[in-house]
C-alpha cells in the first residue's frame, strides 16, 4: 500500500516523532476518507496528472489540539520521497487554498510545523504564506521534546486575493 510505505519512510517522518505502523497508516487513511465524506474537503490523496500513480496527501485539516490559533484550519501535506523537488506540494497547496478561500470561503488558512522542517516553511512561503511569529510548543508534545517547538504561518483571504490578482495581471 503507497500510503503505508510513505508513512514508514524515516525521509519522509524525520519531524514526526514516529513514523507509522501499517495498522495506523491504514487507520490515518480511513479517517481521512471518513472526513472527505462526510464534510466534502480534508486530506486529499494527490496523484501524478495523466497517470494514477499515488504520491501523497494534501489538503485542509481541522486541528483538534488546542493551538494558538484555535480554531482554525490548517493546511498539511506529505508526500513520498521519490516525489520531492518537483512543486507538487506547492501546486497541490496551491489548489486546496483556492478549495479554502473560494469554495468554504474560509478568512484565513494556517500551517504549522516544528521549527526545523525547513522543506515544509518553504512550502508554506511558496505559497503566500507569513510566519506569524506565534511559535507554539505542540500540545502533543512534552516541552523538551526536540520537536516541540512549532512555527505558525497564515495566509488571510486578502493575502490570498492579492496574489490570484498579481497572477491574473501577469498573464498574458
Ligand atoms: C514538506 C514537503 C511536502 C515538501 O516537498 P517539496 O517537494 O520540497 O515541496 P514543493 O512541492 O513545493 O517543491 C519545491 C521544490 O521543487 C522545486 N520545483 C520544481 N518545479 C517547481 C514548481 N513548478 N513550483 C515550485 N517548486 C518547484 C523547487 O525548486 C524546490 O526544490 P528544492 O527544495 O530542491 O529547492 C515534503 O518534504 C514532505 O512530504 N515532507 C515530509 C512530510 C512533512 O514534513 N510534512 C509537513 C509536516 S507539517
Amino acid at each position: 500500500m503507497p500510503f503505508a510505505r510513505i508513512n514508514a519512510d524515516p525521509r519522509v517522518m524525520e519531524f514526526f516523532p514516529q513514523s507509522l505502523s501499517r495498522v495506523e497508516s491504514d487507520d490515518l487513511a480511513r479517517r481521512c476518507r471518513d472526513l472527505i465524506a462526510r464534510r466534502g474537503w480534508g486530506f486529499w490523496a494527490v496523484e501524478l496528472k495523466g497517470r494514477s500513480d499515488f504520491i501523497g496527501i494534501v489538503g485542509l485539516n481541522e486541528p483538534q489540539h488546542r493551538l494558538p490559533c484555535s480554531p482554525c484550519i490548517e493546511i498539511g501535506w506529505r508526500l513520498s520521497f521519490g516525489h520531492w523537488g518537483k512543486g507538487f506540494a506547492t501546486e497541490a497547496g496551491t489548489t486546496a487554498l483556492r478549495f479554502a478561500f473560494e469554495e468554504l470561503n474560509l478568512d484565513e488558512v494556517v500551517a504549522f510545523t516544528t521549527l526545523m522542517n525547513r522543506r515544509s516553511r518553504e512550502v508554506m512561503k511558496r505559497l503566500g504564506m507569513v510566519n506569524t511569529n506565534r511559535d507554539f510548543i505542540h500540545p502533543a508534545l512534552t516541552p523538551g521534546h526536540p520537536l516541540s517547538m512549532h512555527v505558525l504561518y497564515s495566509i488571510s483571504r486578502s493575502g490570498w486575493n492579492e496574489r490570484e490578482e498579481i497572477k491574473r495581471e501577469s498573464t498574458p
